[in-house]
Formats: C-alpha cells, structure tokens, sequence
C-alpha cells in the first residue's frame, strides 16, 4: 500500500510554483525582485519602475519612465471616474474591506480596444485611488480628483488630503521606497490567494480581490497598525522590556516580529530603516526610530530567550509602521498602502500563473468520521 504524505500544515517549504518575479533567500536575508537586490534599487526606483520591471523584467530608461508615469497617471484619472458608482463599499467601517469591495467593482479582464498591460494598470491605479477615497469619505470629505502628472506615491499622498505637507516631495520618495520594497515577496499569502484563482482561469480582478481579503489577516499585512498601537503603548524605551516580557508571558504576539522565511532580519526591515534616516537626516523627523529600534531590540532578546531554536526577528511590518507614520499616512490605511505596493506582485503572478495553465489543487487528508460510524 502507498505511504500517505504527511500533512504540510502552513505548505511550510513547499515549492508551488516557478517564478521569475522574486526571491526570498531566508537563511542570507536577501530578496531580489526580477533580478535586482531589494535593498539596492529601492533608495532610488519608484513605483512606476516596479511597476515597469515586473512587466518587462528590467528597470526602464528615464524615457521609459515618463511613459509608464503618463500611463499611470492616466489610469488614475480612469480609476477615479469609478469612486461615484462605488457607493456603500467606501462606507464599510474596515478599510481592507473597503478596498476588497471596491476594487471588485472594476471590469474583471479588459474591455473591448484594452490592452492586458492597460487593464492590469487600471487595476494598480485603482488601488491607490480607492483606498485615498475610503480615507477621505471616512473623513467626511469628498473625494480628491488625481493629478495625472504627478508620481504615483506624491499623487497617492495627494489624494489621502495630507498634502500640503511639509516636504511632500522627500515624503513621496520614502514612499516610493516603501512601495519598491513590498512589491513582490515569492509565494507569501495573498499572493497565492492571487495564484490559486488565476489557476482556475477566473479575471485578474477575482485574484486580486483574493488577495487583498488574504493581505488584511494580521499574520500578514495587518501588523504594522498594531507595531504603532504597541509603540503608544511603551511610550519609552526604558518601558520596553516590562511591556515586552508581560505580552509574551500573556501568550501574545510581538507584532513586526518574526517570519516564515527568514532566519535572519527580514532584509526589507533594513531597507524601510534607511529609508526613515534619509527622511530624518533631511528634516522630517519621525518621532518613533529611536523608540522601535530600542522596541526591537529588546523584542529580539526576549523572544531568543523564550525559542531559543526559532530566530525571531523584525520582519518588514515593524519599520513599515514607523516609516508610514513618517509619511503622514494614518495608521487604518497602513495595510491598503502595503496593497497600493503589492498589487504591483499580484498583477504579475497572475500572469505568471495563467502562462502555466495549471490548476492549483492541492489534497487534503480526511480525519473525520467514517460513513456509518
Ligand atoms: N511574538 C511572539 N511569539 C512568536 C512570534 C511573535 N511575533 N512569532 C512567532 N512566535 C512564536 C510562535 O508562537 C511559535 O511558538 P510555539 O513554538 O511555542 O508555538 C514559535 O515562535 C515559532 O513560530 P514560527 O513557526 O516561526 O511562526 P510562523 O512561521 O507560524 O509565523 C508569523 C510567522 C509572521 C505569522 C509570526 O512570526 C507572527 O505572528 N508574527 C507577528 C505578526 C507579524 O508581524 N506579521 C507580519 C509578517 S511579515
């Protein structure tokens, strides 16, 4: 008789796809996203650069640039001219379920004359305005019409109504760092969410309202919320460690503390950490570096202490939340900001997936009662 397979409970290490989009080395702490280091593209690239790599595989040129900028920018103009007909979806009290309803409303596949690369832009572009537009009918304020001419992050601030801030432009570029950083990250969650309905040849629009209900869970992209409740509540390094050691013996989570894959700091953490300086050492200050970085200090020791086998380390949820915060995005629309980046990595697997034509289906073992027991 054959040997049933173990269970893989979390699929941990399972291999459910090739990609060509990135890669999570989790024993070096090195993520490259379609054949660039993380850490060295994202103090300079945009959105618009991740957006353009993941299509074609290579950064573009500045004349490149202008262009995917221009279409961008148009297609928030598109996207915008949807926020009318979204009606109760952008009353919903949760912003990710806000952005799920809303973004379902979008065409599924393109429209007759559109292009896939012109209907997969709608989609990016209409993440960033539907969730700007949540923000402000949360507000009470009407929704603020794109700017076609701006970049995507500056024009993303825009729309949220923080703008005129101070250094709207330093503010746009950490942003545009953040957004490079979380673009893609191999087989996480919401992106097999994507996966596994483009594998059933379903619309790109399904797969990525999917993926945004998976990003919402706080075991992936509804941390970093919660690291700025948690940093309220240490208010000072020196209370760090009483407040660390009670939630773990409590049984609870650090959030922005540990992952499935890396063994070593989640190198996005590094990046989002520079990111913050930059914006430090050019004036906009943000209250919270010296705070979290003596915060994950102690979280690392404590957490060592407790899983002396399992290095639990900050993952890229626990600077998102201090560089976010930096940008003057409110904590509720830090996680529908990781989607206005990730949806970048959706929209390819997606086609990644769909070129394969294979179904995802896994197995599951039957452990309940046998017929007529
Ligand atoms: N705080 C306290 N304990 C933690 C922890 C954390 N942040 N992360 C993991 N642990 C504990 C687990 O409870 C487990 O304990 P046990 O063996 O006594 O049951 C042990 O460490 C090993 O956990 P592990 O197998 O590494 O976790 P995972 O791979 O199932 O989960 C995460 C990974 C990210 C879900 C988990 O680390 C977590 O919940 N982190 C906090 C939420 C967060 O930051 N999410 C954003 C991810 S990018």
């Amino acid at each position: 008789m054959p040997q049933p397979t173990p269970t893989a409970h979390g699929l941990e290490g399972i291999v459910a796809a090739d990609t060509a989009l990135s890669d999570v080395d989790g024993e070096r702490g090195r993520l490259v996203l379609c054949g660039h280091d993380a850490e060295s593209i994202a103090p300079t690239a945009t959105f618009e650069d991740a957006l353009f790599l993941f299509r074609v595989r290579r950064l573009p040129t500045q004349a490149e640039r202008a262009i995917v900028a221009a279409e961008l920018g148009a297609a928030r103009v598109r996207a915008h001219a949807f926020v009318p007909a979204l009606g109760r979806s952008l009353d919903l009290a949760n912003p990710m379920d806000g952005l799920r309803a809303s973004v379902a409303q979008l065409p599924g596949l393109p429209s007759a004359g559109e292009s896939v690369e012109d209907h997969a832009t709608l989609v990016a572009a209409a993440t960033a305005v539907f969730a700007a537009a949540w923000s402000r009918r949360r507000a009470g304020a009407a929704p603020i019409e794109p700017d076609p001419g701006r970049g995507h992050a500056s024009d993303y601030l825009r729309m949220l109504g923080i703008a005129p801030i101070a250094a709207v432009d330093l503010r746009a570029r950490a942003l545009d760092s953040y957004l490079v950083t979380v673009s893609d990250h191999g087989m996480n969650a919401s992106t097999f969410a994507a996966r596994v309905v483009a594998s059933t040849g379903s619309d790109t629009v399904s797969a990525v309202v999917a993926a945004i209900g998976a990003l919402k869970g706080p075991l992936h992209g509804g941390a970093p919320g919660p690291v700025i409740d948690m940093l309220d509540a240490i208010r000072t390094p020196d209370l760090a460690e009483a407040w660390v050691r009670a939630e773990v013996a409590a049984g609870r989570r650090i959030m922005g503390m540990g992952h499935r894959v890396y063994r070593v700091r989640d190198p996005r953490a590094a990046v989002l950490e520079h990111a913050i300086e930059r914006l430090e050492h050019d004036g906009v200050r943000s209250e919270r570096l010296t705070l979290a970085r003596a915060v994950e200090r102690v979280a690392e020791r404590v957490l060592a202490e407790r899983h002396a086998g399992r290095a639990l380390k900050a993952n890229v949820e626990f600077y998102t939340a201090v560089l976010l915060e930096a940008v003057g995005i409110p904590r509720e629309l830090f996680t529908p900001t990781f989607a206005v980046g990730r949806v970048v990595g959706w929209l390819a697997h997606v086609q990644e997936q769909r070129a394969t034509g294979r179904l995802i289906r896994p197995a599951s073992r039957y452990v309940g009662a046998a017929p007529g027991a």
